[in-house]
Formats: structure tokens, C-alpha cells, sequence
């Protein structure tokens, strides 16, 4: 039976509420695909095409470690690659396998599993008729700090890697993708020393950045940007900068991608909304025939067991002008 894709939601978020009374946040944590496997997808993206969701996220699987000589928490598990799962209700998922493939033995290749693959995102060109992944590849200290891009003729992949950039020479660290309804495409990344973000244009194929770029939310220090559109503006959420540990989301609004963006408060209301429930944004997922409601996806990290990270679902609406998500 299809039920219409809110009630699902809603349905989705009571069966995880069922299952785990407490702590009562709304999140699938038991999240599985169709064969009954946890669903492996984090830092998560989505892409709708032909009345199906493409699910991109980072494969982390095998024993968390912690970087020595860092002076932060730099817990890693090897880079396991870019999963991608597939849907039309947004409730049963179907594993489509592994969209792009990591390789070792190669510590100086961009997607060696000793090194970074975070934070995929996938669009379409209606132009060339491919599918577009940009995501976050890094070395393990994060020093590398650049976008990888790959391609491919179909939503669920195999993805073909092209190379890694640093756009306009700029560190791109957490990023998103964005496609605007014109079909101009921007990538959108912590920038700077994560100090500031930059959204960069890009080409007509989506396969580099363009000379076209703004500096945004300046000496912010943002991370997690999840953009959005809707009521003829832009909108974008953000999170702080603290590693794997949670914290307060704000947004920001615009008249165009470029900016410029002025940034307010936390969008989030209720017991949690400092920390964003427990979890750092990752995508706003419209929903189609729903104006003005959208799915709000988080990370809820689990720093010392990184294969146990759990996501978070909400509500996200518009309300007198201000996307509000509300917690449990
Ligand atoms: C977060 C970032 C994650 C990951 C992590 C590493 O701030 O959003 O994607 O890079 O740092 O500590």
C-alpha cells in the first residue's frame, strides 16, 4: 500500500517512537533497508528522479580510532566509500550497493580508506544526462581539505571519481550541493580554515567550480550546510563547529545562492534545540505537493563507535517566515 509521503514520515517517526520510548527523539534508529540491514548512509544527500529518492551517505564500518597528535577529537573509521539506497515513500529503502568504491593501498589516492570520504551529494544534468557527485575528501588530519568529483549515467551509480579540487584555491571542507531551478548549480563548503563558507557557481556540467564565488557567514565558523528553497527565498542551515559533539543550529536566508545570506538564529524549538536534538544538519529534503514542509536530516554521531551513528527526521516548516523544527 502507497501512503502519501508526510503521513509516511509521521508514520515512520511513531514506529521508531514505538520501538525506542526513550529518549524520545524522533529518528530512525533502527533504520533498515528492505534485506533488514541497517541503513549505512551518513552525512547523508538526496536526489529525486523519475518519482524515486536516491539516498547517498558515507560507509563507516570497522573500529573507530582516534588520530594521534591532533588537537581535537579526530576519531575516524576507515573510509568505506559512498552507499546509495533507494525509495519511493521515503519508508522502504532498497539497498542499491556501493555507489563509489574506496580502494587501498594507495595512501595518496583522494578515496583511500586511510583518509576522508565525507558528505556526499548527487544532481542531475539535464544537459549532459549524467549524474553528479560532489563530496568532502580529505587526508586524515584534515589538512587536504578539498571536494572530490565523480560522475555517472545512472542515479545509483557506479560513480566514475574525476579528480579533487580546492575551488578558486580555497579550502572546501563540509559541504552541499545545490540545484537551483534555473539549473545553475552551486556548491556550497566550509571554506577558510572553517572560519568561513563560500558558494561557488558551477560550470554548465556541474564538473568544476566557476571563478563565480561568494564568501558567506564570515568568520562564522559554520559546518553541516543543508540549503533549501522555498517562498522565493534561500535558506540554509548550519551548525557550529565542534567536531562529532552536537550543537546549536542556526539559519540564514538570501535572495539568491550567492548571497548575500543573513544569518539568525536556532531554527530549532524544544527540549534539545541547543543541540540540534543530539545530531548536526546534513540535507532539507522538499517534499513535492508540500509548499512549504520539508524533512529536516541530521547526523546524531556517536563519536567513539562511528558505525553507530544514528540519523535524525524532522518536521521542518515555514512558519511567519522562519523555518522552524520543532523536537519531540
Ligand atoms: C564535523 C563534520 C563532520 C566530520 C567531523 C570530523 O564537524 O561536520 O562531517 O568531518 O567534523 O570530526
Amino acid at each position: 500500500m502507497k501512503l502519501p509521503f508526510l503521513c509516511s514520515f509521521f508514520l515512520l517517526i511513531s514506529a521508531s517512537h514505538a520501538v525506542h520510548a526513550q529518549p524520545p527523539i524522533p529518528r530512525p534508529p533502527d533504520w533498515k533497508d528492505s534485506e533488514g540491514h541497517f541503513i549505512n548512509a551518513h552525512g547523508a544527500g538526496f536526489l529525486l528522479h523519475k518519482g524515486v529518492y536516491y539516498l547517498f551517505g558515507e560507509i563507516k564500518k570497522g573500529a573507530t580510532w582516534l588520530v594521534p597528535g591532533q588537537s581535537w577529537e579526530d576519531y575516524r573509521v576507515p573510509a568505506g566509500g559512498i552507499s546509495c539506497y533507494s525509495s519511493r515513500d521515503l519508508v522502504h529503502w532498497k539497498k542499491e550497493g556501493v555507489a563509489l568504491s574506496p580502494l587501498t593501498g594507495d595512501p595518496t589516492h583522494d578515496l583511500d580508506t586511510g583518509r576522508v570520504i565525507e558528505r556526499p551529494k548527487v544532481i542531475y544534468n539535464g544537459k549532459t544526462g549524467k549524474f553528479v557527485m560532489w563530496m568532502h575528501v580529505d587526508a586524515k588530519d584534515y589538512s587536504y581539505s578539498r571536494s572530490g568529483v565523480a560522475v555517472s549515467d545512472r542515479p545509483e551509480g557506479p560513480y566514475r571519481y574525476l579528480h579533487s579540487v580546492r575551488p578558486n584555491g580555497n579550502m572546501s571542507r563540509d559541504m552541499t550541493l545545490f540545484k537551483d531551478e534555473d539549473g545553475k548549480a552551486y556548491l556550497v563548503y566550509s571554506s577558510e580554515d572553517n572560519n568561513t563558507m563560500q558558494v561557488c557557481l558551477l560550470s554548465d556540467d556541474y564538473l568544476s567550480p566557476t571563478t563565480t564565488y561568494s564568501r558567506i557567514l564570515i568568520d562564522r565558523r559554520r559546518e553541516g550546510p543543508a540549503l533549501f528553497k522555498a517562498e522565493g527565498k534561500y535558506w540554509l542551515i548550519t551548525s557550529d563547529c565542534t567536531g562529532w559533539s552536537p550543537n546549536a543550529a542556526t539559519y540564514a536566508v538570501a535572495d539568491h545562492p550567492l548571497g548575500p545570506w543573513k544569518e539568525y538564529g536556532n531554527p530549532c524549538t524544544g527540549l534539545g534545540a541547543d543541540t540540534t536534538f543530539g545530531t548536526q544538519s546534513t540535507f532539507v529534503l522538499p517534499l513535492p505537493g508540500k509548499k512549504d514542509t520539508f524533512i529536516f536530516m541530521a547526523d546524531r554521531w556517536n563519536k567513539l563507535d562511528l558505525e553507530r551513528s544514528a540519523y535524525l527526521w524532522l518536521p521542518l516548516t515555514l512558519v511567519d517566515g522562519k523555518p522552524t523544527i520543532t523536537g519531540p
